[in-house]
């Protein structure tokens, strides 16, 4: 689905002309672009979507989402001003409430890879001398033609994609770097432009620039925790809450940081600490990932890992911390889950298309991962499908390439007709327009899978979809393909989530 997300960007064309506001320090919503206003429920509005589906990899920080969400547009907008870079943030907050993961989720969401960052750890310049490493020695310096520079334009250009030309930027931990690193950084933030040793430049200006640190995060976790063992910010309202952090962290700010360089980060967002919702909607996105990841990395081998709602609530019990975030959850999650299961198949005791059920034992102190056989029903060898569309010629050329693959096709043109064909066939996918006479096939794919729990569900639109939708689809892990596309996407996309196990969500 993110695939789409960039065209989509681009199709609004010159729409939302964002005001751009320049040395805006806070996140205080005055000073950053604003989208124009419009009612609230227009459905198909990028930025929205674009924030539901940040939202969603990015949980429970809504104001980060809001406030980085406007200057992407405004790059694919073509409307970002010339001679700095598309924005810069700083992110602070305590730990492990997903700082790094906003950045890692939007090279996900705009070039289809988490790895799409230029990440500089300022951890490793804490010296003057180590800054060299980064923009290299001047001519003359001894080695200076051995020391490669870390921020070349090229490095930069590399984490972009024919998708979006958009760097994301990320200097990590930027408290603790030497004081020439954020010199160096003020002539970015500045003029978009870095000169490197050699005296050749790079150029900022298709770039986001992130700026994270754990600045004030130490007072913070006093007032959430102002004693170990009670409840994170116990009996203080959310809100409350939220403008002591921060306050917190604006006050470090500008402790350790000199004016004119706040002046120039556009925004300074403080990250709030989990709230045990979010880290339940994080555990499921991590098991999910497990799930896809088990897939991919063991193809044909791959087995379903079901994690029942007890197992999750006992992973929350232990992986629960106002100190970690959804650090502590991550490091519950790999020690009594990923690596007992890693133990599993390294020791050939998960058979291929077989399930492990993840339990609890029942001193509740641990959990249990139990293997049941394959489940040969669920690896149909020539699946059915079925394919709701008004389109005639789009059925029957599907219904052709399909029967040359030895698969059967069930056509439906509605809503109603799909229902009525479920009472006597029992398909293994079902293909849905989004656009139906009597319905849409968001709705129609929720309501077959109440009908059919393992049904495999494709979307397909001629359009955006809106973002309730889209939520939707990902919560249901429903994949949703645009119009036009080449039929072997749709047969390969049927093809592999019909694998044994594939996308079986364990939930
Ligand atoms: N809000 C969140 N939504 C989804 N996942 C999250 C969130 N916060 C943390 N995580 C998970 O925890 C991991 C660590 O989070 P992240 O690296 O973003 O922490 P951070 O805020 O940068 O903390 P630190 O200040 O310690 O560097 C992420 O890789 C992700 O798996
Ligand atoms: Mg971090």
């Amino acid at each position: 689905m993110s695939d789409r997300l960039p065209e989509q960007l681009h199709n609004q064309g010159g729409r939302g002309p964002y005001r751009y506001n320049r040395g805006s320090p806070m996140v205080e919503r005055t000073k950053n672009p604003q989208p124009t206003p419009r009612p609230k429920k227009q459905p198909t509005d990028p930025a929205e979507n674009l924030t539901a589906i940040l939202s969603q990899k990015v949980v429970g920080q809504p104001a980060a989402t809001r406030v980085i969400v406007p200057y992407i547009q405004m790059f694919q907008a073509g409307l970002a001003p010339e001679g700095r870079p598309v924005g810069v943030f700083l992110l602070l907050g305590p730990t492990g409430t997903g700082k790094a993961k906003t950045v890692e989720a939007l090279a996900d969401i705009l070039h289809g890879s988490e790895k799409n960052v230029l990440k500089v750890d300022c951890g490793e310049f804490q010296m003057e001398h180590e800054v060299a490493k980064l923009i290299g020695a001047p001519p003359g310096y001894l080695g200076h033609r051995e020391t490669q520079p870390m921020l070349t334009q090229q490095k930069l250009n590399a984490v972009t994609t024919d998708r979006c030309g958009l760097s994301l930027v990320l200097f990590d931990e930027i408290e603790k770097a030497a004081p020439s690193l954020t010199r160096l950084l003020l002539g970015v933030l500045d003029k978009g432009v870095l000169r490197l040793g050699d005296n050749s430049t790079v150029n900022f200006e298709k770039s986001l620039v992130f700026l994270t640190s754990n600045l004030g995060a130490r007072e913070m976790m006093k007032e959430i925790n102002p004693d170990f063992g009670f409840q994170a910010g116990a009996g203080m309202e959310r809100h409350d809450l939220t403008s002591k952090l921060q306050n917190i962290a604006l006050v470090a700010v500008r402790k350790k940081f000199s004016p004119e360089f706040i002046n120039r980060i556009d925004c300074i967002i403080t990250y709030q600490p989990l709230t045990v919702e979010s880290l339940s909607a994080i555990l499921d996105h991590q098991i999910s990932d497990l799930q896809n990841h088990v897939n991919t990395r063991l193809g044909p081998r791959c087995f379903t890992i079901e994690v029942p709602f007890e197992s999750r609530q006992w992973l929350l019990r232990k992986g629960t911390s106002p100190e970690y975030g959804a650090r502590e959850l991550n490091r519950t999650i790999h020690r009594n889950l990923t690596q007992p299961l890693a133990t599993m198949v390294a020791t050939g005791q998960v058979e291929p298309a077989s399930r492990v059920r993840v339990e609890t034992a029942e001193d509740d102190e641990s959990l249990v991962l139990r293997t049941t056989g394959p489940d040969e029903a669920e690896i149909p060898a020539h699946p059915t499908v079925l394919l709701v569309d008004d389109n005639r010629d789009l059925l029957h050329f599907l219904e052709r390439l399909m029967a040359e693959a030895g698969w059967k096709l069930l056509t439906a043109e509605s809503a109603s007709g799909a229902r009525k064909l479920l009472t006597s066939e029992k398909p293994n996918a079902a293909l849905l327009d989004y656009m139906l006479p009597d319905g849409n096939g968001v709705e129609l794919g929720v309501q077959l899978r109440q009908i059919a729990s393992r049904m495999q569900v494709i979307v397909m639109t001629g359009s955006v979809l809106p973002p309730e939708e889209e939520a939707i689809c990902e919560e249901h892990d429903f994949p949703v393909l645009r119009k036009p596309f080449l039929a072997s996407d749709v047969m390969n996309q049927i093809r592999s989530r019909l694998t044994p196990a594939a996308g079986a969500g364990a939930r």
